[in-house]
Order: C-alpha cells, then structure tokens, then sequence
C-alpha cells in the first residue's frame, strides 16, 4: 500500500481546478500521478493541460477509466451527473462545494427569483439521495470538499471539543468578498442559487461539522441541523444601488446576501452570513461560543503577515492576498493562502482515505445536511424568515 500510485482526474479547467492541481502537488501521504484533465472549452482544456503537462482528455468517460480518484471542478448544475458517472465505474470522486442544488425545470424560461422554493427543496432531496444511493451501491466513495473543514483552525477546534468535552452554544461566521468572477455564477440555472449556497455552504458547513464532531463524542452519533430561519436580498441589484465598479454586479437572477440562522437537534443555535458586498479581500471567519471556551478562527484575513507599501507599484509582482482591490497602505499578506484555507490538507486527508481506506471527514453525510439546510433555508427566505424544519435524510 505504501508505494501505490493513486491517479487523479481533473474536471474542470477554472479556479477550483487550478487551486486542485497545487494542492495535488502537496500530497505527500501517497504518490499521486495526475492523468489527465477534461473540461468543455477543448482550447481552455488545452491550455491548462500544455502549462502542466497533462494529458487533455476530449472524453469525460476516457478520464474516468484511467484515473483512481475524479476531482469535480465544475459548475454545480454538472455535480450529480459527474458524480454519479465516477461512482458508477467504481471511482471515487471528490465534489466541489456546493454538493448539488436546484438548477430549474430546464425551460428557457426559468427565473431564479421566482421559481417555487418548495419545489426547489423537492428536487435537490432528490438529488442528493441519487447521490447517496449511487455512492451506496460504488465501491467508490463521495469526498465533499468542503476546504474550511480541513482548515488548520477549524480542525484545531475539533481538537478541542474532542478533548474538552464542550458544548457549542452559539456558532456565528461569515463568508464574504466583492463577488466571485466564475461566468456561471449569477445565473440561478447553473449555479443553483447565490450567495447562500455560494459562500454561506462554507461557514455553515464547518458550523455543522463541528457540532457533528460534538455529537460524535458525546453519544455516538452527530447533532444536526433542526431548523432554520433565513433573509435573502439581491443589492446590487436594487434600482437604487449606487454602483461605484468596486463591487461585481450584473448577476441575473440570484441574491448577493444572506442571513441564516439555524437550530441544531440540542436547541444550540448557528448564525451566518453570506455576502457579494464586502470590500478589503474574502472575510471567512468562525466564531464558537462554548460553555468552556471560546474560539475565532479567522481563515482571511488573519495577522499571521502584515505588510505596509507607501506606492501598490513596488508590490506590482507581489501576490498578496486573495479578491482585495488594492496593495497600497497595509495589507494582512497571507504567506501560504492554499494552508490557511486547508486545501492542501483536505487533499492530503482525501488521498489518505483513497490510499489506506480512512474515514472522510468531508462526507456525502455533511455534504448533504448542509445542502438540506440550504434549500430549507431558501424555502425560509421566501417566507420572510419564517422558521422551517430540516428534513435530514438518513
Ligand atoms: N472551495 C472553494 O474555495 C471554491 C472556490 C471556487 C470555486 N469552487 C467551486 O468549484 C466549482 C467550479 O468553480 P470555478 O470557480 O472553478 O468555475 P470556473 O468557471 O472558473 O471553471 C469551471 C470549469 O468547468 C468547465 N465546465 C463547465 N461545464 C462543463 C461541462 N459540462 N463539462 C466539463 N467541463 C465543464 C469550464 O470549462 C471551466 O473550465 C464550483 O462548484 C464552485 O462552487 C470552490
């Protein structure tokens, strides 16, 4: 087992499958050989196969075959068919966030703003049990990757409820920039909805992880999401934003904020919010108030680097950090961003679990409490914050 080869397959030639390729690069509890890439633009494909010497793979079925492990690093409206396709040949596959969602009834027509929330939730249960069931019936395993679990922090702080015994009272976190640059993003039918799914999945999924973890060491079994309460609201496009090009806008129809708030099964509580109208870089940060402790992970900005220059030209070669619009004045620099964030330690666990067969700790499991909650909290939005039940699948 020591020296076995585990051949990786990327999916995808954007932003999640460049950051997938460095963090492969890390892995260093198994040989990894990276196969090959598959994407839809066959010139983008190629570029990004030609500056890593891979292989460009025109056939997504080809990949499969050749490779151990697939890497979904495609927009969300893709995931359960990828999914499924890996699991169906015995592959495991490791998703990008969000696990899957609602993307509409197919019709040109299709509004993300006005489709029925209820039906959305009907829907992306039933593509979360397709996932399931698929994943039940592989021998390959669905890998969630959901970074901020992995996130040297957030793990810290399951050290610490592990060894401490404590109850998490009240959890509040945020992720927030200026807006995400993918072209699907926006567009309700590719993207499955906005900022809530988008950018609150991250928080909400290491919230829910961590009281998972205090379940699992309490009584054996996870304490998960009861109800949630949610607002959504799309600023940017308000007819009254005033729009000073600083913050990304355009988006067609899906909500640039969100305000969730979440019940677990033990009456403790989780707040979150999600936003496309936050300036100065990516605002991800956790808070946990326990009843022995209390902790702040701050994944960015964080203080670990603070650096000052008088004139952004002296830095003009300077990667500083990631989505802040200038390098003038101080900037919190994050020396190694891919650590703070735990992609490479997600990647590392991911492959350990393909390699010697570890549990995951990003699971199908959590993947799908939390997209659950989502669309419970979509559901919510469109009841002006009205609290709704989580229907967990078991
Ligand atoms: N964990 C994180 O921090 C993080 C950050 C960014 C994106 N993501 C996630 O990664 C996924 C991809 O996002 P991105 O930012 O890389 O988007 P992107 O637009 O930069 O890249 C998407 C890629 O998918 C390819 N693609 C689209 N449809 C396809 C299809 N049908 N078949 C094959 N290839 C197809 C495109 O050609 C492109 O190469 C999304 O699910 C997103 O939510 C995660």
């Amino acid at each position: 087992m020591e020296n076995q080869i585990i051949r990786a397959g990327i999916v995808g030639s954007g932003f999640a499958a460049k950051f997938h390729f460095e963090a492969l690069r890390r892995v260093f509890s198994t040989n990894v050989e990276i196969v090959g890439v598959h994407s839809s633009t066959a010139s983008k494909m190629e570029e990004f196969a030609l500056i890593r010497n891979l292989k460009a793979f025109h056939h997504l079925d080809e990949l499969i075959d050749q490779s151990d492990v697939l890497h979904i690093c495609t927009p969300p409206v893709t995931h359960e068919p990828f999914v499924i396709a890996a699991l169906k040949k015995n592959k495991h596959v490791i998703v990008e966030k969000p696990f899957t969602g609602y993307f509409g009834n197919g019709s040109a027509d299709f509004n993300g703003d006005t489709f029925s929330r209820e039906e959305g939730l009907k829907e992306t249960l039933k593509s979360i049990a397709r996932m399931l069931e698929a994943e039940k019936k592989s021998q390959g395993k669905i890998m969630y990757a959901e970074n901020w679990v992995y996130a040297p922090s957030i793990q810290k702080e399951r050290e610490i409820l592990e060894k401490t015994g404590a109850q998490i009272l009240w959890m509040h976190g945020e992720e927030s920039h200026s807006g995400s640059h993918s072209l699907a993003y926006g567009k309700w039918h590719l993207s499955g909805g906005g900022s809530m799914i988008g950018k609150g999945c991250h928080p909400l999924t290491a919230a829910i992880y961590l009281k998972h973890v205090e379940g699992r060491v309490k009584n054996g079994h996870p304490i998960r999401p009861k109800s949630i309460s949610a607002r959504t609201h799309a600023i940017t496009r308000l007819p009254s934003f005033e729009d000073k090009g600083h913050l990304k806008s355009g988006y067609t129809d899906i909500e640039d904020f969100a305000m969730l708030h979440i019940t677990f099964d033990d009456g403790t509580i989780a707040t979150i919010f999600a936003s496309e109208l936050v300036l100065g870089g990516v605002h991800n940060w956790l808070e946990v108030n326990a009843n022995n402790h209390r902790t702040i992970c701050n994944i960015n900005p964080n203080n670990s680097m603070q650096s000052y220059t008088p004139s952004e030209e002296y830095y003009k070669d300077i990667y500083v950090v990631e989505k802040t619009e200038t390098k003038q004045g101080w900037s919190s620099i994050s020396p190694d961003e891919d650590w703070y964030t735990g992609y490479q330690h997600e990647m590392d666990a991911f492959y350990r679990s393909a390699a010697f067969n570890e549990p995951v700790e990003s699971n199908s499991k959590l993947a799908a409490d939390v997209i659950t909650t989502i669309y419970t909290g979509y559901v919510s939005a469109e009841r002006k914050g009205a609290e709704v039940m989580v229907e967990i699948l078991n």
